[in-house]
């Protein structure tokens, strides 16, 4: 099976083509082609993502990278003239401006295109339908539903958590104790054998899940955050601390240097500062590590952070000077609550498997620590994303429309929406 798919639920266009095999027992994918338009530096002097200018983006770009991941999939056939004016199927083509009535430099681009290229051996399309920014969905959603009408193929609607989760279902995902052999390379095919229950813990800028997964398509969340998510302290203290937006791995970096030079950002260490500032402890909450529940809560780290750095400038402390350290504090202080809750629910749930997620799901720190923490329980085998697969991408939502697909679980091209809140 060959699925196309698109993602638009925030500020990465993206569309890829995935082929998969061996259904839902032993699913087998390979990428063919995964083509993302980052928006970051459209967004980034407003400090977040600015929802219509998202799709003002999305609709702009859509069919450059669609035409890109088509083409490095080899499915962008030109037809000749001949062609041309004999197949278009112009009574299709006269629903379009009615299906892109919201999104018209698509639909401009996409009458020009469509009629000019064959249809591609595809078996299905994958469009995520939520959560995450509506007016930014939906020009995903609307692309997709005039393929479909122009292609005649069906259309799975993805939500975007199930594309994180199924990430670690592509290429170069890792296995983390290597002894397992449930992920297996051919072909360019990833061949993966999961044992249920798995415990998914996504982390993203808007999420922070913890998802009891019986089998593929059966989720339960058995916790979330309560407030802010884990990526979002990551950016919201980055922020603090006068770092460059996007922020997650700014912090990470700077931790990097605390950990590599850690004398020289100590304020207890070295004999170099005997004043009141080395006296300074730089300590933050784990806020609900302890709690029964497993639900998480970040918001309070960040005013922790926020406290911590006005107290220092009322003691003419220079901030700056101690970045590295305040960010390894808070990057370890995300990935121990991260850990502790992860790994507690393992052993309740007696899971045979653990799925990292997400954008924060790039932070070297926590896949190492992870990885370490998961070593200790008996038979759990940890399952990382390959890095670039843990940010948005479409070949992710390719991944879980397949697992989507192989029950025909298809949508009505008429009822399918755009849903913001869209929960697993
Ligand atoms: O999944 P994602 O790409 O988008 C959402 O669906 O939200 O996640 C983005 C989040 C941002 O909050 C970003 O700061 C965070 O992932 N992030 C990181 C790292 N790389 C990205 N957080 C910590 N460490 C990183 N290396
Ligand atoms: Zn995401």
């Amino acid at each position: 099976m060959k699925i196309l798919a698109i993602e638009t639920s925030c500020d990465e266009t993206g569309v890829a083509v995935v082929e998969a095999k061996n259904g839902l027992k032993n699913p087998s994918l390979r990428v063919l082609s995964n083509i993302t338009l980052s928006q970051i530096k459209i967004h980034a002097k407003w400090g977040g993502v600015v929802p219509s200018l998202a799709k003002e983006e999305h609709q702009q770009n859509l069919i450059p990278v669609f035409k890109k991941a088509l083409r490095k999939s080899g499915l962008l056939i030109p037809k000749s003239e001949f062609l041309i004016s004999k197949q278009t199927p112009k009574s299709k083509l006269q629903k379009i401006p009615k299906i892109l009535e919201r999104e018209p430099k698509l639909l401009e681009q996409f009458l020009k295109l469509m009629p000019a290229i064959q249809t591609p051996k595809i078996d299905a399309i994958a469009v995520t339908v939520g959560p995450g920014l509506e007016p930014a969905l939906w020009a995903g959603i609307n692309f997709a539903r005039a393929l479909a009408l122009v292609w005649n193929k069906p259309v799975v609607a993805v939500n975007h958590m199930e594309g994180h989760i199924s990430a670690v279902l592509l290429q170069n995902s890792r296995n983390s104790k290597h002894k397992i052999q449930s992920a297996k390379k051919s072909f360019g095919f990833q061949h993966s054998i999961f044992e249920f229950p798995t415990i998914a813990l996504l982390v993203s800028g808007g999420h922070t899940e913890l998802v009891l997964i019986k089998k593929w398509g059966n989720y339960k969340v058995i916790g979330q955050t309560r407030d802010d998510a884990a990526g979002e302290c990551f950016d919201k203290t980055a922020r603090m601390l006068e770092l460059p937006y996007p922020s997650g791995q700014e912090i990470a970096k700077q931790a990097e240097n605390f950990k590599k030079y850690p004398l020289n950002f100590r304020m207890d260490g070295g004999a170099k500062r005997k004043t009141e500032k080395e006296v300074f402890n730089i300590k933050l909450p784990r806020p609900m590590i302890d709690s029964k529940n497993y639900d998480f809560s970040f918001s309070g780290l960040k005013t922790a952070v926020l406290y911590m750095l006005k107290n220092m400038k009322e003691r003419h402390i220079n901030t700056d000077e101690f970045t590295p350290t305040i960010c390894n504090e808070i990057q370890q202080a995300i990935i121990d609550v991260l850990i502790a809750k992860t790994t507690r629910a393992a052993k309740e749930f007696k899971v045979k498997t653990i799925i990292l997620g997400g954008g924060v799901a790039a932070n070297k720190e926590l896949r190492r620590q992870m990885a370490a923490a998961v070593k200790k329980i008996p038979d759990v085998d940890l399952r990382l994303p390959a890095y670039k697969l843990t940010a948005d991408n479409a070949a992710m939502i390719a991944a879980a429309g397949y697992l989507r697909a192989l029950k025909r679980d298809f949508a009505d091209l008429n009822k399918i929406k755009a849903r913001g809140n869209l929960s697993l």
